[in-house]
């Protein structure tokens, strides 16, 4: 470690105006061209990003959205899903992914993480597909691509189409081609604290087959095809001169950037790899990892009784909101998780916690509560697993369907990283993450 860390100190999970400043002035100049023009949606800035982040995706064509949960839900209309057609993802990513689904009428379908890369575990996915299997979500989570050349022969063998969520992922690569370029279709994430993030919010679909565009072209606005005629229905899902402009002076800093991340995590690596009880996170062979999250994992212990939260199996949303899945027919969404959960033990393998407990979270949240008590703030990405959400209980999951998952929702523990993250923060991070291991 460098120098000796300052005995107190508050670290950010980022600092974005700071990150921002070498490009301030840039960025201003474009914003004020854009209120000078009097165009402000779907103008010349919005082609520019779309010509360029196709380019550097290695993607077809790209169409700019106003989230990258709208790239997903528009990503899988143009793909041909709606009610009663299943989508698997993992249960271990942002709600996003499984909600783009189900507002298409949609049921996901999971599929476990391998304990590695965080990512869907390409082993388990041809037993989860069903006739009704439509499409495949992989997540490339935290920033470290899914292994697509595992996945892509099921799903090519079984006619099922694949839509990259690559929210956190961008500029990635997997065995040398980025993230993005490697499927049907990709959607971006322009949320600000994204490795490319807007100044709100702000999303993508890239395109890799041709007759995907012109529906997804349609959805983005109102299914019009000329002013006020329209031939399906549609969202307003157009982003705006004023993200796309900022964005574009932000991708020439993207691929430094994203090496600065790179280099933090290698800090953090080269002083935590051997910490009793935290394991860092690895690259797959092939890989590399843009760590739009850095994630370690502290070790579980033993496990904690699962409390069904209130309103579990309600057949309509406990919040009494008829939304996406819950417009659809009781057949196409019936409560027949039971199909859903036979067959992931093998028989006599299913162990005694199945159904009744967790893993332990304790250690993990002492280390997370130590840091936060001395300035430093850590986050969990995501505490609870989708398939144990309230929203999703009519699927009739239970703790122990996916393991893998749930074991890391008990120890994940993401750091602060950002390009602008100092050697000292790093150092101080990295000490207190020691200190908290001695006491558990
Ligand atoms: C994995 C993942 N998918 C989808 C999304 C949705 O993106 P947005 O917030 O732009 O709608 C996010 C963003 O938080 C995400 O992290």
């Amino acid at each position: 470690m460098s120098d000796t860390p300052s005995p107190s100190m508050n670290v950010p999970p980022l600092r974005l105006p700071e990150q921002h400043a070498p490009i301030r002035d840039a960025m201003a100049q474009r914003l004020l061209a854009v209120l000078d023009s009097g165009g402000y949606i779907l103008g010349k800035e919005g082609k520019e990003l779309e010509q360029r982040l196709a380019a550097y995706c290695g993607a077809k064509s790209a169409l700019a959205l106003n989230s990258g949960t709208d790239a997903l839900i528009i990503g899988l209309a143009a793909l041909g899903v709606g009610c009663g057609d299943e989508v698997i993802t993992p249960p271990f990513t942002f709600i996003a992914t499984s909600e783009a689904a189900r507002w298409l009428g949609a049921r996901p379908v999971f599929v476990d993480i391998e304990p590695e890369t965080f990512n869907i575990d390409p082993a388990r996915i041809e037993s989860a597909v069903t006739p009704n299997t439509k499409a495949l979500i992989p997540v490339h989570l935290y920033g470290h691509p899914a292994d697509m050349d595992e996945i892509l022969p099921i799903t090519d063998d079984l006619g099922i189409s694949v839509l990259e969520d690559m929210a956190q992922a961008i500029g990635a690569t997997y065995k040398g081609r980025k993230v993005g370029g490697l499927s049907a279709a990709a959607a971006l994430s322009f949320y600000p604290t994204k490795n490319l993030g807007a100044c709100g919010d702000g999303g993508m679909l890239l395109m890799n087959r041709e007759r995907l565009l012109e529906p997804a072209t349609l959805l983005r606005n109102h299914g019009q095809h000329e002013r006020y005629y329209h031939l399906s229905d549609g969202l307003n899902s157009r982003l705006d001169e004023f993200q796309a402009a900022v964005l574009n002076v932000k991708l020439d800093k993207l691929d430094e950037w994203n090496g600065l991340r790179a280099e933090a995590a290698a800090y953090y690596n080269a002083h935590l790899d051997g910490v009793p009880g935290i394991t860092t996170p690895k690259v797959a062979e092939g890989c590399t990892h843009v760590y739009h999250q850095y994630t370690i994992r502290v070790s579980s212990e033993g496990w904690v009784e699962w409390q069904a939260p209130q309103g579990w199996g309600a057949a309509n949303s406990p919040a009494g909101i008829k939304a996406g899945a819950h417009r659809c027919s009781a057949k196409a969404h019936s409560e027949d998780g039971a199909a859903y959960r036979s067959g992931r033990y093998p028989e006599g393998e299913v162990p005694p916690t199945h159904g009744k407990s967790l893993p332990n979270p304790a250690r993990r949240d002492a280390v997370m509560a130590h840091l936060r008590a001395s300035g430093v703030v850590a986050m969990i990405y995501y505490p609870v697993p989708l398939h144990l959400q309230n929203v999703y209980s009519i699927y009739g999951h239970r703790p122990g369907d996916f393991p893998v998952t749930e074991r890391a929702a008990a120890e994940v523990l993401s750091l602060p990283i950002h390009p602008g993250i100092t050697r000292a923060e790093q150092d101080y991070v990295i000490a207190k993450i020691r200190e908290a291991v001695v006491e558990l």
